[in-house]
């Protein structure tokens, strides 16, 4: 896999930059590509999170402009913060990615305050164990995660590491973390009267999560990549320093990654529909039905 570097790409020639990112690589700009004021920075750096007050992580939802993680007295300024910063990392992603923009759906955006190097966490939330992203509470029925992340720190670079990506990682591991068991119960007459169950129940608003073959899957991969010392101790290839005002682009379900250092990164997540990319043949879920011979989504949610 490659860091690819885009130095001045306002004056770049159109690029279509999906197989780029479909086959692994991640998408570096040394300077930050789109406007972020300097308040704004310093307002997120000053944030008190060693209280009760402010949570771990300020999450915003752009869809909704809700923002949580904030206490009740910083909400309305936070808000309008983030309101302004997913507004133009989202505007600079559509003229990035035209053909992924047409189709996708916001995610969260976030703030991550707390220095990564040796945070004390259980094995499955730890950031400096390798994985694959996976949300628990929001499927994406085979879709991809696409995040924008920018180092906002003043000094401090933000350090990954990652490795292969999913297409060699899942050839080598899927099937230990069960693959074939899974697909065959998705596909049981008992495994589809669930997965019917559970998404007309979700249709009717009751809070479930209505998870795909491929999503519960994929959540499974996530904490058995975590906990394999083998992957962890041999997969780990490519370190990355992302210094202070960068911004890289990764499809982080596609793309094995863990953080090593770093304090004071804003990320943007977009889910990237299977069907806008270059080559579908390259999601996830697409590698994953090869192997098992069977079908891992059942009625899409979208
Ligand atoms: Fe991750």
């Amino acid at each position: 896999m490659d860091l690819i570097t885009i130095d001045t790409w306002a004056d770049a020639q159109p690029h279509d930059y999906r197989p780029d990112l479909e086959s692994g690589n991640v998408l570096f700009f040394p300077a930050t590509p789109f406007s972020l004021p300097e308040a704004t920075k310093e307002l997120l750096r000053s944030l008190d999170f060693s209280g009760t007050a402010v949570h771990k992580n300020i999450a915003y939802r752009p869809a909704s402009d809700r923002i949580t993680g904030v206490d009740a007295g910083a909400e309305e300024q936070l808000r309008a913060v983030f309101k302004d910063y997913s507004r133009n990392v989202v505007r600079f992603a559509a003229d990035l990615l035209p053909d992924y923009a047409k189709k996708w759906k916001l995610d969260y955006a976030s703030f991550r305050p707390l220095e990564e190097q040796g945070r004390d966490l259980p094995t499955n939330k730890r950031n400096d164990l390798m994985h694959t992203d996976a949300f628990p509470s929001r499927p994406v029925h085979g879709n991809l995660i696409l995040r924008i992340f920018t180092n906002i720190h003043p000094t401090k670079s933000r350090v990954w590491v990652t490795s292969d990506p999913f297409t060699k990682v899942a050839e080598r591991y899927a099937k230990d973390a069960g693959l074939d068991d899974l697909a065959a119960e998705a596909a049981s007459t008992m495994g589809r009267l669930r997965g019917q169950t559970v998404h007309a129940m979700s249709g009717l608003g009751l809070p479930i999560a209505d998870r795909s073959a491929y999503d519960r899957f994929m959540l499974r991969f996530h904490e058995y990549l975590k906990r394999n010392e083998e992957y962890q101790r041999d997969w780990a290839s490519y370190r990355f320093e992302f210094p202070p005002g960068s911004t890289w682009l990764v499809f982080t379900d596609v793309v094995p990654h863990s953080v090593h250092s770093g304090q004071h990164a804003l990320e943007q997540t977009i889910i990237v529909a299977r069907d806008s990319m270059a080559d579908p043949e390259k999601a996830p879920v697409s590698i994953l039905q090869r192997l098992c011979g069977k079908p891992l989504l059942g009625q899409a949610a979208w």
